[in-house]
């Protein structure tokens, strides 16, 4: 049988590592799809980079709508990034019948809706598994492994690069830039780095998350983000005197009014497994109800791990080309007409534990004081840290861990801490989850 033909838009980190596998995997992938995959077309800015790939029997365009639309064509597979131009030609590519692999979330978390509803429509498949966890098959983990349980959360560090900054920033002492820059030469980071940083990648990824583990559409606009630009090195270090390890986390959790989702740092207790999920490493709970927690774990991000997701894809799409459309898996893992409108919470309703530091002036009553307004505020407290006044000084860090609260009242609470005349500046506010 002739091998699939693939049209290939991008050979970056990405591309080139499909590029890669595909060729030094052929026969095993061939075995496992029924037929060999081609990639016959790439598309690529420019016609004269070094690829860090074989490109001698790849015809290449700078105009990816060429490939999208050639004929031979059967399976597009978007590794460009970005989302307007990438949306316009995934839509295109399934308007003219064709199979699509992306790994792009961001395109998926603010377009997804559209894009499946145009899928179902030509009865195509549109894959995304490295959209989320790089190399990790949560994707399908979630879609089909744990198709049996109800979900009640998934929490998980979804975000390579900047688990690699705070990994380096804990264990070498490198600063934030450094650790970036380290990240982005190894191919982890986004094409802009503020998508990793600030926590919308995270938040893209979050998004499809939630919508497969609890059948609701894409809502990327109702997810709560914050990124690393924060973490200090002093909060990583008294985070961990309390036993705890500060990552940047994205958390989706099923309550009784409605859905969390939210991408924040937070504070980890040092006996979870996923406290200890280090580098580029990505780790996903899903705790089910049948199941209970489950731990997936790996390379969240790099040439490779990501073409192993893309391929995966790939293989599947192959397999299904001869399958009827109405017995393919879900995009969003529910049938479409079965997705619900749950509501995702407002931050103010999540509930959560925290760390709190602020610098109190060093007198007898100032504990006192904000311990009151924190049991006024109903916030119980877990654990106090004070250390001593560094020479000179009048001020001391004080650092909290409380138990879950509303965040509202957290927020009233931080508001009448700040404006008592004992307390000097903003007080640092870190959120916790013990992921019991
Ligand atoms: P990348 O290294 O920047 O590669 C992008 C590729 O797309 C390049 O080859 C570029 O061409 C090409 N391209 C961009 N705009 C184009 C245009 N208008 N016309 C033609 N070609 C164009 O990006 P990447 O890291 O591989 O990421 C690709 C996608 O995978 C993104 O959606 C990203 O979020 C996702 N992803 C990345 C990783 C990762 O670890 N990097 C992991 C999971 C998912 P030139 O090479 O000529 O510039
Ligand atoms: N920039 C992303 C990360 C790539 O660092 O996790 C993988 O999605």
């Amino acid at each position: 049988m002739e091998p699939v033909k693939i049209g290939l838009l991008g050979l970056g980190t990405v591309g080139s590592g499909t590029v890669n596998v595909l060729s030094r995997n052929a026969g095993e992938i061939a075995r496992r799809a029924g037929r060999g995959i081609q990639i016959c077309w790439a598309a690529t800015r420019d016609l004269y980079k070094d690829r860090s790939c074989k490109i001698e029997n790849i015809r290449l365009t700078t105009n990816p709508r060429e490939v999208v639309i050639n004929p031979q064509v059967e399976v597009v597979v978007e590794l460009m990034g970005g989302v307007d131009l990438a949306y316009h030609l995934v839509l295109e590519a399934i308007t003219q019948g064709k199979h699509v692999v992306t790994a792009n979330k961001a395109l998926i978390a603010l377009h997804g809706n559209e894009i499946f509803a145009a899928a179902q429509k030509a009865g195509v498949m549109v894959a995304f598994e490295a959209a989320v966890g790089g190399g990790i098959p949560i994707i399908k983990a979630l879609r089909e492994g744990l198709a049996g349980n109800r979900i009640e959360w998934v929490a998980g560090i979804v975000n390579g690069t900047n688990n690699f900054i705070l990994t380096e920033m804990q264990d070498k002492g490198c600063s934030f830039a450094e650790a970036l820059l380290d990240a982005q030469q190894r191919g982890y980071a986004e094409a802009n780095p503020a998508f990793d940083i600030e926590g919308i990648d995270a938040a893209h990824k979050m998004t499809i998350l939630a919508s497969i583990a609890f059948g609701i559409p894409l809502q990327f606009e109702q997810v709560y983000t914050e990124g690393i630009c924060t973490i200090t090195r002093e909060d990583i270090d008294y985070a961990d005197q309390l036993g705890y390890r500060i990552k940047h986390m994205g958390i989706a959790r099923r309550g009784e009014i409605g859905i969390e989702v939210r991408v924040h740092p937070t504070l980890i207790p040092y006996r979870r497994l996923i406290a200890n999920v280090d580098g580029v490493m990505n780790g996903i709970v899903v705790k089910g109800d049948a199941v209970g927690s489950t731990l997936y774990y790996g390379p969240g991000a790099g040439s490779e791990p990501t073409a192993s997701a893309v391929i995966a894809d790939l293989i599947e799409v192959v397999r299904a080309l001869t399958s009827d459309p109405e017995n393919r898996v879900p995009h969003l893992a529910f049938q479409p007409d079965a997705l619900v409108e749950i509501p995702i919470l407002s931050m103010e309703e999540a509930k959560t534990a925290y760390y709190l530091r602020m610098q109190a002036i060093d007198r007898p009553g100032v504990l006192a004081e904000i311990t009151y307004i924190l049991g006024e505020q109903g916030i119980s407290i877990e654990a106090v840290l004070q250390k001593e006044p560094a020479f000179g000084e009048s001020y001391v860090p004080i650092i909290m861990l409380t138990q879950p609260v509303l965040e509202r009242n957290m927020n009233q609470a931080i508001c009448r801490i700040e404006a008592l005349e004992s307390i000097e500046g903003k007080i640092v506010r870190i959120r916790l989850e013990t992921l019991d």
